[in-house]
Formats: structure tokens, sequence, C-alpha cells
């Protein structure tokens, strides 16, 4: 037969290559072509090469017109290497928004504008797939990644997502929602077995995912490291196959995480479970699939399946469509994006009426705090993006006009070139999430003299202090050292506190951290605290924008801020239960040992505001909860039936302030007693009014399913919306509730798998 004579790969032939396709190349096809990961210890000359720190890639079967695909991390950006061997052009990429900043602007069509952006780009650097977004729960203020994730909430993540796979989809690039599921936890992530009860599965950590399949069909998916329940995700039909096909409707191929070949798993068992492409991938594992077939462990039926959906997603791909890419984003237009962005998620915590500084009433800032000056734009490890630059506080502040100390530009300056010295000689080469290509250090504040602060109190009209946190993939985060302040940071706030006060001249803080940080007791010194997340490349010119006025805060936590860290439920078992056995390994000589490592999820359902609002304990600062420049009002709401499946929710919000802003109304529902549990309430809906003149009102409309009313009924394997009059609770934050109204609401089962059966029983958290 001559070449020609092959099959080429076209979107109506699926089924006549896959006939024509040997069991190797079906084989290889289901294995990814290995990875780029650390540029410098790059897979030269595989496919990996094709884009320069891509994270892996599906192989290519040139014979049968089949590309290879490229896959790249995310979700913040795309994350090549910034640099190539042999050329002096660039790859830097826009970094947007993290998660957590994202989802605080609950404004979905913001998001999916993010989206496009982010898939732009990732067609525009010859990359097919974004590795995001990452959809797990806050389940655990000290989690490394929940900067990556969007909130302890699953209604409001999923939407979130559903809207950021809409808008990269929408370019002609794909996503990867991941990780696939309960991985709330970086300790061990590889060993621990997330003991987790059916419903606890369904409702939290599960119902992001399936809002987001249902609602926008992601091309792929990415199964998570963990063991859920005895099992790893990886290879568990349960949940690759159960409920993601057959209780979703999930048309899309999944991928492994970074993993490869593990102990206690083999490739046959991932693919039976329906992973359809191992990555990186090693040729051990194309091996491994042959001779299973060979031998009959493994159904070529399977193989087949898996080969289907993996053909039916690469005739979808910018590389088999043949997209000419550019190698040049649109920055200009994508920082536009991003500044817009980051200032709706930015949330105002507190304001004394220090904020905005109107009409020029600050010209002079006293700038303190390290990352005033190494702003950070996103967390590290895979999440981390490398951007053309980075706008920090002395740069924002001086595009908008506002002068700094240059005594203090110098002090940190030179600590900071100080610091980061220090930190590469003293790094541990072993520690991969040490190195600067997976994202920016924080290095320790230092102590500023009281002498120098009040030096600075004499020609400065307001000072401002950045609290920085960083965090990422593989570690935890540590209580004492950050997520509580350190003793220089605290006494930074009070010095500088003390002395502008005296001199009647306001404080700001700044907190630029991906993640939750301890505030109550420092809160009562500052006139104003914004919480700025790690906000993309734009960061100072979008805080910037929300100090002078330019724009009104908005953006809404999404997720519960605790008095202390410990407060959550989950904190007894987090991490969970560790055991180790001593190795000689890269991290340090010793591993878990699976089996002996694992979490209980003894606080079930009671994650976040389900626990404090339930249990009725005190936070720092509630779900949902944002200040902003103007007040609004929320009018009697009307509730009713939609039709026989969904309840319909409308409101009017007025901006009853001076200055124009937007407002999120938050639909809280509280169900009747009946038959299961229930949290004192929980977001079933959420909408944000457009930009509001003062007097302007907006009618806001919302659509609850009645299936979303539902709770988990473990013994009938069912979802149960029970009988009876449910209250529908309105307001700008979990506490604040500015309205309600009830009405009857009829029953509604539906049936689901059996699946993610617990092995022993779990101690449960009861009201
Ligand atoms: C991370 C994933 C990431 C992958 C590829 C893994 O270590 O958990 O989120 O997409 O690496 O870089």
């Amino acid at each position: 037969m001559t070449t020609n004579a092959q099959p080429q790969l076209r979107p109506d032939n699926i089924e006549e290559v896959l006939k024509a396709m040997t069991l190797e190349e079906k084989a290889k096809l289901l294995v990814g072509g290995a990875n780029n990961f650390f540029s410098d210890n790059a897979v030269v000359g595989g496919e990996a090469d094709l884009v320069a720190g891509a994270a892996g890639t599906s192989p290519a079967i040139p014979r049968l017109g089949i590309p290879a695909t490229v896959l790249t991390d995310g979700p913040a950006g795309v994350r090549i290497d910034p640099t190539r061997k042999g050329t002096t052009k660039t790859y830097y990429a826009t970094a947007f928004p993290i998660g957590s900043c994202l989802a605080s602007t609950w404004n979905t069509e913001l998001v999916n504008r993010v989206g496009q952006a982010i898939g732009n780009e990732t067609k525009e650097y010859r990359c097919d797939v974004i590795l995001g977004p990452g959809m797990n729960l806050h389940r655990n203020p000290l989690c490394g990644r929940n900067f990556e994730y969007y909130s302890e909430d699953p209604f409001l993540t999923g939407k979130i997502a559903a809207a950021y796979i809409r808008g990269v989809q929408s370019q002609g690039a794909g996503v990867s929602a991941k990780h696939f599921a309960v991985n709330s936890q970086e300790t061990d992530r590889t060993a621990v077995d997330e003991r987790v009860s059916q419903r606890a599965a369904r409702e939290l950590y599960l119902r992001g995912f399936e809002i987001a399949v249902r609602e926008s069909q992601p091309w792929t998916i990415m199964s998570s490291y963990n063991q859920i329940n005895g099992q790893y995700s990886m290879g568990n039909h349960d949940l690759l196959t159960k409920i993601l096909r057959q209780d979703w409707g999930y048309q899309g191929i999944v991928m492994t995480d970074w993993i490869g070949i593990r102990d206690g798993l083999t490739t046959i068992s991932e693919v039976q479970a329906g992973n359809d492409l191992m990555e990186p991938g090693q040729p051990a594992q194309v091996n491994e699939i042959i001779a299973g077939v060979k031998s009959g462990q493994l159904a070529m039926a399977d193989v087949d399946r898996n080969v289907r959906r993996m053909l039916e997603y690469i005739v979808k791909t910018p590389s088999f469509n043949h997209y000419p890419a550019s190698n040049a984003p649109d920055f200009v237009a994508h920082a536009a994006i991003t500044r817009q962005s980051a200032a709706e998620g930015i949330v105002l915590l507190k304001n004394n009426g220090a904020l905005p500084w109107k009409d020029a009433a600050v010209k002079t800032v006293a700038l303190f705090g390290e990352n005033s000056y190494d702003f950070l734009s996103g967390g590290t490890g895979s999440g981390c993006v490398h951007p053309p630059y980075v706008v920090d506080m002395l740069e924002g502040l001086k595009q908008a006009g506002i002068c700094s100390s240059p005594v203090l530009t110098d002090i940190y300056r030179k600590y900071i070139a100080f610091a980061r010295a220090k930190f590469q000689a003293e790094r541990h080469p072993a520690k991969w999430y040490q190195r600067e290509y997976f994202g920016q250090q924080k290095y320790p504040e230092i102590a500023i003299d009281p002498i120098c602060v009040n030096n600075e109190v004499q020609t400065a009209d307001a000072a401002i202090i950045t609290i920085g946190r960083q965090a990422g993939e593989g570690v935890d985060r540590d209580i004492d050292t950050e997520f509580n302040l350190i003793p220089a940071e605290r006494a930074l706030i009070m010095d500088v506190c003390n002395a502008f006060h005296a001199a009647g001249k306001p404080v700001v803080v700044i907190i630029n951290s991906g993640s939750v940080i301890e505030t109550a007791s420092w809160r009562d010194y500052p006139d104003a605290i914004l919480c700025a997340w790690q906000p993309g490349m734009e960061g100072g010119n979008s805080i910037a924008d929300l100090l002078t006025g330019k724009v009104n805060p908005s953006g809404k936590l999404t997720m519960t801020w605790p008095i202390a860290a410990t407060d959550h439920a989950s904190s007894r078992n987090f991490p969970g239960q560790l055991d180790y056995y001593t190795f000689k390994d890269l991290y340090g000589g010793k591993r878990p040992i699976p089996g002996h490592t694992y979490t209980n999820h003894e606080e079930d359902i009671y994650v976040g505001y389900r626990f404090f609002d339930t249990f009725g304990r005190d936070v720092a600062y509630p779900f949902g909860y944002g200040l902003s420049y103007t007040t609004f009002a929320f009018s009697k709401p009307v509730v009713k039936a939609k039709g026989k499946d969904a309840v319909e929710v409308s409101i009017t919000v007025k901006n009853t302030g001076s200055v124009s802003g937007k407002e999120v109304a938050q639909v809280y529902v509280q169900a009747p007693n009946g038959r299961l549990e229930k949290p004192a309430q929980e977001l079933k809906a959420f909408a944000k009014t457009r930009e509001l003149q003062p007097g302007e009102s907006e009618v806001l409309t919302m659509t609850i399913p009645v299936r979303l009313l539902a709770s988990f009924d473990e013994a009938g394997s069912q979802w149960l919306t029970e009988a009876g009059t449910y209250t529908f609770r309105i307001g700008n934050s979990s506490r604040h509730i500015a309205a309600t109204a009830q009405l009857k609401v009829a029953a509604y089962t539906e049936k689901t798998t059996q699946a993610l059966a617990p092995q022993q029983p779990l101690n449960r958290l009861k009201q």
C-alpha cells in the first residue's frame, strides 16, 4: 500500500482511521509524548519540543494524518518558556489574575472574556489545550494551590469555570478542567486517600465539575493525583466513567495528571477506568497497553473506545486545523482585560472613609513592604506564568500621577536584590518548586526603623503597606509564617499606623496573596484594607484604579476569612494522617506510605460558610463579603415557579450612594426540615449588576433549576429535593441578607449511579 492510500484523519472518517490503526499506533496515541516541564531538563528531540516549556503533548501518527497536540499550563495564562535556544525572540505570555481573583469578580461575562483572551494566547503560541481551570474546592485555607482554585462553594466554582471554559473554547482551543477530584491539599498529594462521604463528594467536590461539564463540555478533564475512598482518581472507573460520563454525559477526553507510572496502579487499569491519555507519558506505558491486549488482560474494545475519543478531540484542535500560530499575541488588548478583571476581583475589606483618594488629595505615598516593589502577579509551580512585565505598586502609583518615597524605594530595592541572591545561593537544589522558573519567590519582610517611618510622615500624604504571600504546587501553607503575620509585618503595620495616624494621615494595607491570611488581630489599625490577591501583570495599575476611585470596588470574597486558620471544621483533618517510609529521593528522603496516608473528611458537607453559618461561628470576613464606595438597596424579591422544574428569583438593586458602582446579588437558599440534614443555607444563584449610576436601578432575574436545590441521598443513590417551603435569602454576603421570600417547592428526585462508596465507616460532623 502506498502512503497515499492510507486514510487521512478528518472529522467525518474517525471510524475509518480507527480501523486502519495498528495496535502499536493505538497504544501510542493513548500515551503522551513525554514532557518538557523543566526547560533545562527537557526531553530533546521528542514531540514535546514543539513548544518549549509546554507541559506535554499527545503523540503524532503522521501515516494517518494525526498531528501531535500540545498541552500547556494554565490556568492563569500560557506557561511556556519565555526564551528559546537559538533565537532572540521572546515568548512571554500575559499573566491574567489568578483563580481566586477571577472568581471574586462574580462576573461570568468578564471571566468569559478573560477565557477568550487565554484561548487566543493558547493558539497563538501554537498550543492546543490550556491545563485549567483549576476547580478544586478551598476545603481549608492552608492548601498551597487555593490561589489557582475559585472558591469554597461548588456552585460558584462551577459557574465561573463554565464561563472560563466557554471563553477559551470559543477561540477553537481546549481546556483541561482539573484536578478531578477531591484534590484539596498538596501535602502527599500523590498518595493521600481522601476519605469522604458520597454525599460530600457529590454535593461539594464534584458539583463544580458537574456544572462545568453540563454547561460547557470541556474538551479535556485532568484526573487528580490523590485517591478517593481507597482508589486513585486516575484509575477510578466510578469517577471517570460512571459519574463523569454516565451521570453527567461528558463527551471529551480524560488525561492523567503529570505522574507517569506509579506504584499500585497499572496503565491497563487506567485505560479501563476511562482515562484516555497518560501524561506526561513513558514508552513503558505504550508497551504495557500492547502487552495487555495481546495477553487478553485489556479488551480491544476499551482501547478503541479511548482512541476514538482521542481522535474526536484531535480533530477539534488548532494543530489539526493548521491554525497559523503567530507567536505574537495582542499584549495590549490582553493587558486591558487583565487590568479590568483584576480591578473587579480585588476585594475592599475595610474602609473608614479614607478611600478613594479623590481630586489628587494624595500626591505622595510612603510605600512599605517588599512586595510593593516586587509585586506578586501569580503563584508558583505549574500555575505560574512568565509575563513580559509586572506593574508593581511603585509603577502603578506613578502611572496614576502619585509619587513615592525615593528613600524607601532605595531601601527595598537593595533588600530585594540581596534577598534574591541569597535565595539563589541557599535554595535546595532538589526542591523543584524553589526554582525561579516556577514563579516569583517571596522574601521575608524586613524591619523598618521607626526613625525612617517618622521621616516619611513628613513628606507623604498617606502610607501603603503591602503584605505579600506566595504559595504553589507541591506544598501546603504554614500557619505561623504564611497564614499569620510574622513579627516584622506586625511591627511594620503598628509603627506605620502609629506614626501616620499621629499626623492625621491615612494608612492602606494591600494584601498581595493568592489565599486567605489572618486579619482579625490587626485589621483595626489601618484605615483601609484591599485584598488584591495575585492580580496578574497589571496588578499595580488595577490597584491604583481602585485607590483613586477610577474604578469602584465590586469584588466579593469567594471563601470565608476565618479568625484563626484552625477555625475551619476541616482543620482537624488537614492535611490528615501521614505516615512515611524513608527513601533517598528528590524530595529529601521520605515518601508517604499509600494506605497509611489519608484525610478523613469528618466535617463532611460542612466546608466553609456551610460550617460557619450552620454552627454560628464568628468569622473575620464572611463568604460573599466586599465593600464598595457607594451603597445599594435591594427591593423585596419576587420568587415564583418557572415551569415545573425551576424557580425564578428577581430583585431590584438600586445604587443609593453618590458614585457609580456594581453590586452582586447572592441568593442563599434555606431548605425546610426534612429527612436529610441540611446546612443553614447554600448559595444557589447570583448575578452582578452593570455599572449603576447614583440613583439608578437594575432588575436582576435569576433562574434556579429545582435539581440544584437537591441534596445527595446516599441511601437511594439519588438527588433529592424534598417537598416543602424553601426560603430564598438575598443579600451581598452570607451574613448580610437584605431580603427574603418563600416558595413551596414540589419533591424532585434524580437517580444516579452508585459510586465512590467509602471503604470504612466515616465519623461525620452533625448539627
Ligand atoms: C500539576 C498540574 C499541571 C501538570 C503539568 C502537575 O504537577 O498538578 O496542575 O497541569 O503538572 O504541568
